[in-house]
């Protein structure tokens, strides 16, 4: 085992001027020995005594210690009355670093809090920040930070490119969960707070998850990710009664299934009394759900929410639901709009423990999609946003694709959905409508392999993704400097050069890939590489509609079909309007001519021409860069970084000449610069 690449962010290297902190060299007093507590405590002793280079003293509880951790329970006479009306007015993941009176304090409103501020700390520490002077309050923006494992029992990942699972193999619980314990460490670090473990796609073996066969052992991986605060819930097949229940129907408003699920739900608690819930995906690419009874996904979540609530656990329920069995030859219905018209109508209707997983796009993660209009446009139902860290369609882990800045920008996409100010992170905060319940979840992207996600810079998705969760205030450069600096180190030259690499890799991603909004082109299934017309005459809702004269899905509600309208003023009007509808998304709204002129000077075909040479040279510029980085950088993440930039390479010059020669061939319209198309 290489500890380095294991190590992700928590590398803890031993920082150059330790003498700024003498007050951390003291004996550190950590109050309560709850397992939160116990994790905090272990944490702060290993994290430092490494950074410090000296063995560090963790006592017990002792007020004059010069560094006291613990609760605002247990530790609330040690601060003044202004940090107390402060720390009472944040949330319960609320906590104080208070560094007055030649006293650190660490307090937090509960457990969790504490091994939050304890990272934080640790945080300071490693990216030497001066820690003497310090008064920071911080409580998470949103309530739900959570990630969604696809890991299947026998042991591979839908959509992982990282390896196998970590939590199974060969059809069993993995025995040794030590990886999981290090996950959960990871998770807390950056302050997930729940994860789903099994995938969304709940197979035939899998759905007896919620049964003696794998409660014991489930509840062990809970036990495990509650010392680190996380929460565990599971994905459930909502056919289960069927399944593995015995029953004739699934109907959720049968009594019969009713109360298999009541039933059900208290055997799942006498294991695990703080389980989360069930994460559902339910009539979604052949997932069963009510649909089959004629009953709509209110009935369906509601039932299950009944089941849950007297232990207070929550339904996520997923609105990926669309027609996956589409006659390409059918021009009026539209995947885009899919959500939308299904979920809008029941605003209402859920009960106050169900809360809707909503993907952050309209089709499914593509490189650029326009925000869901359906985030915010149900004001009485309770929703979470849904990203995907995995990188299933921008490169699959093996093409550099730092995902930050796509994220900060659907966050900040303002809806108007209450007029302006209505942006989708205020809405996903909560502070729109007043959701019980609200936040981010996302797909995970990691696996077993030595460095958890395939490539090693696409770690910082997922730090990133917890510390944007946390706080989406932080900005995508921030965000690559924290976790640059914990992972390789604090020079200069690697800061700025890894920076630059993460921060231009979006957009040297879309430039090789499919343009201007239009999504897909990929390999069918696989969804790596180029198809341009792979998924043209299919069933999955995925066409661009190139001929020769032009590309584009028309979504306009005159001659298309009319998504446009389920944004509000003055989004509406501006994606329907083709001079308003900014260049990055036209060919998601619009049918254009190749010879139509963008906003950026150029027409349509000069732009894809250009951006795709360009793309292709970028990624020699990324090789280049990584390149000089060798003497910084320990050989085995050198090396590996350096394989998947070549293999990066090679796919980036098949998109290009593939998707170049296809519309030179559609179009004839020749390249201004007469560069080489096939
Ligand atoms: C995508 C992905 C599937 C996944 C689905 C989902 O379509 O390709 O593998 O199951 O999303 O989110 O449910």
């Amino acid at each position: 085992m290489n500890r380095t690449k294991y190590n992700m962010w928590l590398q803890y290297r031993p920082i150059s001027n330790i003498k700024q902190y003498e007050l951390l060299m003291n004996e550190i007093s950590v109050f309560g020995d709850t397992p939160a507590i116990k994790s905090a405590k272990v944490e702060v002793d290993f994290a430092l005594s490494k950074m410090l280079n000296q063995a560090i003293k963790v006592k017990g509880e002792d007020p004059t210690a010069k560094i006291v951790i613990g609760t605002i329970e247990k530790l609330g006479n040690l601060l003044n009355e202004t940090q107390i009306q402060k720390l009472k007015s944040s949330n319960d993941e609320g906590y104080l670093l208070s560094s007055s009176n030649h006293q650190l304090k660490v307090i937090g409103n509960s457990d969790r809090a504490v091994l939050y501020g304890v990272h934080h700390l640790i945080r300071l520490v490693q990216l030497e920040k001066d820690i003497s002077d310090l008064e920071i309050f911080q409580q998470p923006k949103n309530q739900f930070r959570m990630l969604n494992q696809w890991d299947n029992l026998d042991g591979s990942v839908e959509r992982g490119y990282s390896g196998n699972s970590i939590f199974y193999k060969n059809g069993q619980i993995v025995q040794d969960k030590s990886r999981i314990k290090d996950y959960a460490r990871y998770l807390s670090s950056v302050g997930i707070n729940a994860i789903s473990i099994n995938n969304v796609n709940v197979w035939k073996e899998e759905t007896y998850f919620i049964t003696k066969k794998y409660l014991p052992e489930i509840k062990q991986i809970a036990e495990i990710f509650r010392a680190y605060g996380v929460t565990l819930y599971l994905s459930i097949n909502f056919a289960s009664p069927m399944a593995i229940g015995g029953l004739s129907t699934a109907d959720p408003l049968d009594q019969s299934v009713k109360e298999w699920w009541r039933d059900k739900a208290a055997e799942i608690y006498e294991y695990i009394p703080d389980f989360g819930g069930f994460v559902v995906k339910a009539d979604s690419e052949h997932r069963p759900g009510p649909f089959t009874y004629d009953r709509d996904h209110a009935d369906g979540s509601n039932m299950l929410a009944e089941a849950l609530e007297p232990f207070n656990g929550k339904v996520v329920w997923r609105c990926f639901v669309y027609n996956c069995l589409q006659d390409w030859r059918d021009r009026s219905t539209d995947r885009a709009r899919a959500a939308f018209d299904h979920f809008k109508p029941l605003d209402g209707r859920f009960h106050e423990n169900v809360i809707l997983q909503i993907k952050n796009g309209p089709m499914d993660f593509q490189v650029r999609e326009p925000v869901s209009p359906l985030i915010g446009a149900m004001p009485n139902t309770n929703q979470i946003i849904e990203f995907q860290v995995a990188q299933e369609y921008t490169g699959q882990q093996i093409d550099l694709c730092y995902l930050i800045p796509q994220w900060k920008q659907v966050l900040q996409f303002d809806t108007h959905i209450k007029g302006e100010g209505s942006s989708i992170e205020e809405i996903v905060a909560g502070n729109i409508h007043p959701y019980k319940y609200s936040g981010i979840s996302a797909v995970s992207n990691i696996g077993d392999d030595e460095n958890w996600t395939g490539n090693t810079l696409a770690q910082a998705n997922l730090y990133g993704y917890g510390r944007l969760t946390w706080d989406p205030s932080l900005s995508a450069k921030e965000i690559a400097q924290e976790w640059i600096i914990q992972t390789f180190g604090n020079t200069e030259t690697i800061i700025g050069t890894i920076e630059d690499m993460l921060l231009n890799s979006w957009e040297i991603y879309e430039n090789y890939t499919a343009p201007l909004g239009v999504g897909w082109m990929v390999t069918p299934g696989v969804h790596y590489g180029p198809n341009i017309d792979g998924y043209e005459y299919s069933r999955w809702g995925t066409y661009h509609f190139a001929d020769r004269d032009g590309i584009g899905v028309d979504r306009t509600k005159e001659t298309g079909t009319g998504y446009t309208e389920q944004y509000e003023e003055p989004n509406q009007s501006k994606y329907n309007s083709l001079e308003h509808c900014p260049d990055e998304l036209l060919l998601f709204f619009h049918y254009v001519p190749y010879k139509y002129m963008l906003k950026n000077g150029k027409s349509v075909i000069q732009h894809i021409y250009d951006t795709h040479f360009k793309g292709f040279n970028q990624v020699d510029g990324l090789i280049e860069r990584w390149d000089s980085l060798k003497q910084y950088i320990d050989e085995d993440r050198f090396e590996n970084v350096q394989d998947r930039l070549q293999r990066q390479k090679a796919n980036a010059r098949e998109w290009r000449d593939q998707i170049n020669t296809y519309f030179y061939r559609k179009s004839r319209i020749n390249d201004q610069h007469n560069r080489t198309i096939y």
